[in-house]
């Protein structure tokens, strides 16, 4: 690598997806709505573009889309860095960390401290509502002596009247779950694990409850593989099953939550609701540290609704879309109607990102590339015949030298039999997410175009394919809150 001072490269700051201004970020953390605000935490260097000084910066929105970046919440400490974690509000003050005066209930936090050779948990909180932070007692609030043990995700269990934490021994490939009434004091309830994909080390698990189609609610347990996903390298598994407020039973096999190679990292927002929401590192650790970006390193992808739905095994399935606030940020609309006789080529401008949703019927061969004075940015290939949906991404350029970059990644489409496929592809300056079947399946990459994408080419080789497109008014910052 060159000592050279790096190029500034406005042209691949996403306009829909939350970068920092500057400098380093990974997993997203502490997600959770506090009145009309939400407040993103998210793993980061406040002093360069390298994974080193772990610290939670902090982003607030009303929308989740425009985000105002404010001064880093939990700075890392001499004692230990600040690894990921997530944060509730204490509504009934279990905690005893309201004081008498504040105007509204703590907002705590769990997170990692990690030192070189330990890593133990933590608590921090706010008495305004997310806006400014303290940590805790020095000591830790859960701890077991352990080398690698992290990533606490906390969340209420109303039948079982507790908190409830997973956090994750990657190196034993589980997922520990404790139980807690006051969020200080955890005691052990179960582990999960290993299971499914065990190659790699585990990390930063969820656990938590949808409706099913019925209105019967189910549990849905997510962990990160460092190895062995859908691409090779990192990646996202999830069990659909049951909690009973202290063991968790799967009732299927691992699904890949996300089929791209940039999808880590994801939690559901606490305190969303009726509805049930999750945010990922948008990277992977394959190559995050070697990405071309500057000031900024990483992103976060599109906050996802999420749901559940039988998929074509029968068996129940997470669904995501993106954010239904996206509609608001529609601009101009474009009808579409695609046969083999009439593909269509439409113009992509700069300061938009773009929202394609289409339905295909059986059998159809549908082609969409992006294009830039350089060729070929991306190109995707929906095979209804084959039943594979795959994304090609070149790596030109500095992009070239990135190992694991360049690649088709490939995924098997949720099709059902003679049936026809609804496709959304949510396209930004250097994001590409691609939801198919109502979002049984999901695929997120990045891509780093060597030009300025100019063109959308749509076709079908065989089939028809009808639907929309928009262009989005890109996010900005403002107004957060
Ligand atoms: C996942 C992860 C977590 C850890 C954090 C450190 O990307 O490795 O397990 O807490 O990142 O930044």
């Amino acid at each position: 690598m060159s000592s050279a001072t790096p190029v500034p490269t406005p042209a691949w700051r996403p306009l829909i997806h939350f970068t920092p201004r500057q400098h380093w970020i990974n997993d997203p953390n502490g997600l959770v709505q506090v009145g009309k605000v939400y407040h993103l935490f998210y793993q980061h260097n406040p002093q360069g573009t390298e994974h080193a000084n772990m610290s939670w910066g902090h982003a607030t929105s009303r929308d989740l889309l425009r985000w105002q970046e404010h001064d880093v919440a939990l700075p890392g400490r001499e004692a230990h860095a600040i690894f990921s974690g997530s944060a509730v509000v204490d509504t009934h003050n279990t905690s005893g960390l309201r004081q008498r005066g504040d105007a509204s209930p703590p907002v705590v936090a769990l997170y990692t401290g990690a030192g070189h050779s330990w890593q133990a948990q933590y608590l921090a909180y706010s008495r305004d509502d997310g806006e400014t932070w303290h940590f805790g007692p020095d000591h830790p609030v859960l701890d077991e002596g352990r080398a690698d043990f992290r990533d606490p995700k906390v969340f209420w269990h109303g039948p079982s009247e507790q908190w409830v934490g997973a956090v994750v021994y990657p190196d034993e490939r589980q997922v520990a779950l404790y139980g807690s009434p006051n969020l200080h004091v955890w005691t052990s309830l179960s582990v999960f694990g290993p299971a499914g994909e065990a190659g790699g080390i585990w990390e930063v698990p969820d656990l938590f409850a949808l409706p099913d189609e019925t209105g019967r609610e189910h549990w849905v347990l997510k962990v990160d593989v460092f190895a062995g996903g859908p691409q090779g390298g990192t990646g996202a598994q999830y069990f659909v099953g049951d909690f009973d407020g202290a063991v968790f039973t799967p009732h299927g096999p691992a699904r890949w939550a996300d089929y791209g190679k940039d999808f880590y990292a994801a939690i559901t927002w606490s305190g969303t609701p009726g509805r049930c929401l999750w945010t990922a590192w948008q990277s992977s650790w394959d190559y995050a540290t070697r990405l071309p970006t500057h000031p900024w390193r990483g992103a976060l992808t599109l906050a996802r609704e999420l749901g559940l739905r039988r998929g074509p095994d029968g068996e129940l399935w997470l669904t995501q879309v993106p954010l239904r606030e996206l509609e608001n940020l529609r601009d101009h609309h474009l009808p579409l109607h695609l046969t083999p006789d009439t593909p269509a080529t439409l113009p992509l401008a700069p300061d938009h990102a773009f929202d394609l949703s289409l339905s295909l019927t059986p059998q159809t061969v549908l082609t969409v590339r992006v294009t830039s004075a350089a060729g070929d940015e991306l190109a995707l290939r929906a095979d209804l015949a084959h039943g594979t949906l795959t994304l090609e991404r070149p790596a030109r350029g500095t992009l070239a030298e990135v190992p694991g970059f360049g690649g088709t990644h490939t995924a098997p489409l949720p099709l059902t039999q003679g049936g026809g496929l609804d496709l959304r592809l949510v396209l930004d300056t250097s994001s590409a997410e691609l939801f198919a079947g109502g979002g049984l399946l999901a695929l997120s990459d990045l891509y780093f175009p060597e030009a300025v994408p100019e063109l959308l080419h749509l076709a079908v080789e065989s089939g028809e394919a009808t639907g929309q497109a928009w262009t989005l008014r890109g996010a900005g910052g403002e107004p957060g809150a």
